[in-house]
């Protein structure tokens, strides 16, 4: 290398050396400690509903007068889809977040740790969603894609989100799937096969989450109160697009139930509700304590979601 080019000054900021350093790690534990979803996962060709995907008490009906009226037959089959329906709204929101996070390397010096362990992340998420989607195709419901208006809503969010409202959005997905995940991957009355996709996911989100958070701290600290307002209601919206995402009309329909009476009866749902916010609580925990949620407009539409009290 030259001398001119040895000598020129870094393009990283002082402040910035603990996120390298941050970074830096996330990358070498990727190194350590990934995942290949084709080869560690045993794939049967088809499931037989035996045993329930996801704890009964995790499907959105149970303790309704709906859930009463299906035999086991059917909440099983209810708990196959609601999963299927779950791993396809964490394909869409993958590919939201690969977008947010190649716009935000795009900005970076490229090479950072900060750039590496983007492009690291990337590549997570791209084995998970061919994972979830492999996963789809065994336990059937593969129409049970997203809707047209959650689509639409995902496009303004991955084209026009600034990076605290991007990670933030990044932290509400995945803290929201990981809560149910942390709890299937160790439950041995559940079906293997998505017991094993949620503990894969599981280990290797634990360091999104690690990076997501540090990164929104270290962004929301910059925001001036005017900023924080317009990020308190894009991530309050995004919260309950996501929330609203996670169980596709189309699973109740399959089970022979009206999709309109049993979305409203899992809404009135008081068992529901504690799941949402069970699921929420770490996140609503950590955004509370960035003044991210706040007490007025934006509080109103966590609460109206079901992810606050
Ligand atoms: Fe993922
Ligand atoms: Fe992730």
């Amino acid at each position: 290398m030259s001398a001119t080019l040895a000598e020129r000054p870094p393009v990283r900021h002082p402040a910035d050396t603990d996120r390298e350093e941050i970074a830096r790690r996330l990358v070498a534990a990727a190194a350590r400690r990934s995942f290949d979803p084709d080869t560690d996962i045993e794939w049967p060709d088809r499931v037989v509903d035996d045993h329930y995907y996801i704890p009964p008490e995790r499907v959105s009906l149970y303790g309704t007068s709906l859930w009463d009226m299906l035999d086991e037959t059917k909440r099983i089959a209810l708990s196959r889809l609601e999963v299927a329906s779950w791993a396809q709204a964490g394909i869409w929101f993958e590919l939201i977040l690969a977008q947010l996070l190649v716009r935000y390397a795009y900005d970076e010096d490229y090479t950072s740790q900060h750039t590496r362990w983007a492009l690291t992340e990337i590549a997570d998420e791209c084995r998970h969603s061919a994972m979830f989607a492999r996963m789809v195709e065994v336990l059937g419901g593969t129409e049970l894609r997203p809707q047209t208006a959650t689509i639409t809503l995902g496009r303004l969010m991955k084209t026009m989100a600034h990076p605290a409202e991007g990670f933030a959005g990044i932290l509400i997905a995945e803290e929201l799937l990981d809560t149910f995940q942390r709890e299937m991957m160790v439950d041995e009355a559940l079906q293997p096969l998505t017991r094993a996709v949620a503990r894969l996911h599981v280990i290797e989100e634990a360091r999104h989450v690690k990076f997501a958070r540090e990164e929104l701290e270290r962004r929301v600290k910059r925001l001036s109160p005017l900023q924080r307002q317009r990020v308190r209601m894009i991530i309050a919206a995004a919260a309950a697009v996501i929330a609203g995402a996670l169980v596709h009309p189309g699973c109740y329909v399959a089970v022979g139930l009206d999709p309109g009476a049993a979305r409203r009866a899992a809404r009135a749902s008081e068992h529901r509700q504690a799941t949402l916010r069970w699921a929420a609580a770490k996140l609503v925990a950590n955004f509370d304590e960035l003044g991210l949620i706040g007490t007025g407009a934006a509080r109103a539409i966590w609460r109206r979601a079901g992810l606050v009290a």
